[in-house]
């Protein structure tokens, strides 16, 4: 598995994500997506609202502000239990999360070493004379304070004057603005029961102990979808709920899968009882081999009706659904798969990344999935100094652009040039040389057709240029190399 240092070090690089306000020396857990980054971002969120909402017709999408009424936040349970238990130390004055301390290395003054100093690993007693962590983890000197409760939740203030009426919140999460636009969504849309909104955004969690890159930060884009479904249904002989809990748990490992994580990478993981959440019923985790191990990818949550029904208390409106065949109001339950984006974008890179030996040389290669990858194609000139073969470069990168994400370098030598694409995860290049222009000197003609280099296989075929956009069509849209240079030599 690659390292995370691999990872940042390739992302900054490359132009996928920087430190925010690096010349500035950074701020704490924040991070910029360059050029590649938000490329790869915005085809990760497309192809998840492509297949979870665009191809379904029980799943509908909002996009609702980040500000949301401070009783949103009252009436969900956020500003009573959205908090972590933290210590100070009473030295240094770091904080940590109280749950986490012991997961940590920890500094140690030893009296057995005349006070020599030593860095143990988390949770191991001293070497030399046994002691175990009291102090704090990091200084090694100050007293920890008793656990409190902090709030996650990012305050602010609405409007020019900072008093306790102006505060509100930035969202901690996305899911609250489907619940609050339920009926709205219900009436607007016609819909019936089950159906899912759908929402991609920006979350805010002031995380007590953010890091490991963009794995947690304290703003991050979740995609979340509120499944709606009637408690009293039973589908396959199991409640609604409980069949279609299970139902999108397997279509989110699938989704997974399919855009290029590995099985083995992949794990579900059941919460225990003392773990749900404040609205929870049951809730699986769908866990990703991380760099810095198994850790959560995303969550899904059977939340049951508990926000709906809070909601309705705390506005007084109604929250219902009008069951035509039972001609009753119902609650509905509410199934939630929660995904982050950052994450799932670590997840595609970790797994896309691949070191390996070709003719001698090391390789690096980011096999992203077509769709996701940042950039489709790359069209390279064999000599930059022929302004024939630049002319009809740029003419190719300039037709294929009009489908697709595409790139046009002549900054180095061709090999150069591969490696460059591969190691940002390019499927396929498009080489322009003499043959397809032709030399007039030596009366040779132009042949009009190019080189076309497939990322993984690094196989290279030779098309016509005028067929160029159906053959990309064809392999973006997921033909096999293997097929598509059947046909191709097949005329
Ligand atoms: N509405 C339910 C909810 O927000 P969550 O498990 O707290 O559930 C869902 O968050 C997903 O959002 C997580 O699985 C993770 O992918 C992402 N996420 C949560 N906190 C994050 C953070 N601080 N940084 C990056 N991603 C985060």
């Amino acid at each position: 598995m690659v390292s995370m240092d691999t990872l940042v070090s390739l992302c900054k690089r490359r132009g996928f994500v920087f430190q925010s306000s690096e010349i500035y020396g950074g701020i704490g857990s924040c991070w910029d997506y360059g050029p590649l980054g938000v490329e790869l971002k915005n085809n990760i969120k497309r192809v998840w609202w492509r297949d979870f909402v665009q191809r379904r017709p029980d799943m509908v999408g909002i996009d609702a502000s980040i500000l949301m009424h401070p009783m949103v936040w009252r009436a969900s349970g956020h500003l009573d239990h959205f908090t972590d238990p933290m210590v100070d130390c009473r030295e240094c004055k770091l904080r940590f999360r109280a749950d986490q301390v012991d997961a940590l290395p920890w500094t140690h003054y030893c009296p057995a070493t005349k006070g020599n100093k030593f860095t143990i690993p988390a949770g191991e007693p001293c070497g030399h004379c046994g002691a175990r962590r009291t102090l704090c983890p990091d200084c090694g000197k100050g007293e920890l304070t008793p656990p409190r409760q902090f709030n996650l939740m990012f305050k602010t203030f609405m409007g020019p004057v900072e008093d306790d009426a102006a505060v509100t919140y930035l969202r901690p999460e996305t899911a609250q603005a489907m619940f609050v636009n339920f009926e709205n969504v219900l009436q607007s849309m016609r819909l019936k029961l089950p159906f899912g909104i759908a929402q991609a955004g920006r979350s805010f969690r002031n995380e007590i102990t953010p890091g490991n890159f963009i794995f947690r930060t304290r703003e991050f884009e979740q995609m979340e979808i509120e499944y709606f479904v009637n408690p009293h249904d039973r589908v396959e002989g199991r409640p609604a709920d409980e069949y279609w809990h299970d139902r999108w748990i397997e279509d989110c490992l699938a989704w997974f899968r399919r855009y290029g994580l590995r099985d083995e990478n992949l794990r579900r993981r059941e919460h225990d009882r003392d773990e749900l959440s404040h609205y929870s019923k049951r809730t699986v985790d769908i866990d990703y081999r991380f760099p810095i191990g198994w850790s959560e990818l995303m969550g899904i949550a059977n939340r049951t009706d508990f926000d709906l029904k809070q909601h309705a208390k705390a506005s007084g409106k109604s929250l219902t659904y009008f069951d035509e065949e039972r001609k009753e109001h119902v609650v509905p339950y509410v199934v939630e798969p929660a995904a982050g984006v950052d994450r799932a974008l670590l997840a595609f890179l970790a797994d896309a990344y691949l070191e390996e030996e070709v003719r001698g040389e090391k390789r690096v290669v980011l096999r992203f999935h077509p769709e996701l990858a940042p950039v489709k194609v790359a069209v390279l000139p064999l000599l930059k100094k022929r302004e024939d073969i630049v002319r009809t470069a740029q003419a190719i990168r300039d037709e294929l652009s009009r489908y697709w994400r595409v790139v046009y370098d002549d900054t180095a030598a061709i090999g150069r040039l591969y490696r460059r694409q591969d190691e940002v995860g390019t499927p396929y290049c498009v080489t322009v040389d003499v043959q397809t222009v032709g030399d007039t000197d030596k009366g040779e003609r132009a042949d009009d057709k190019v080189t076309i280099r497939d990322r993984d296989s690094m196989e290279q075929i030779r098309v016509a240029a005028s067929r160029l956009t159906t053959v990309f069509g064809d392999l973006l849209a997921g033909k096999r190399w293997a097929d598509v240079a059947a046909g191709v030599a097949a005329g």
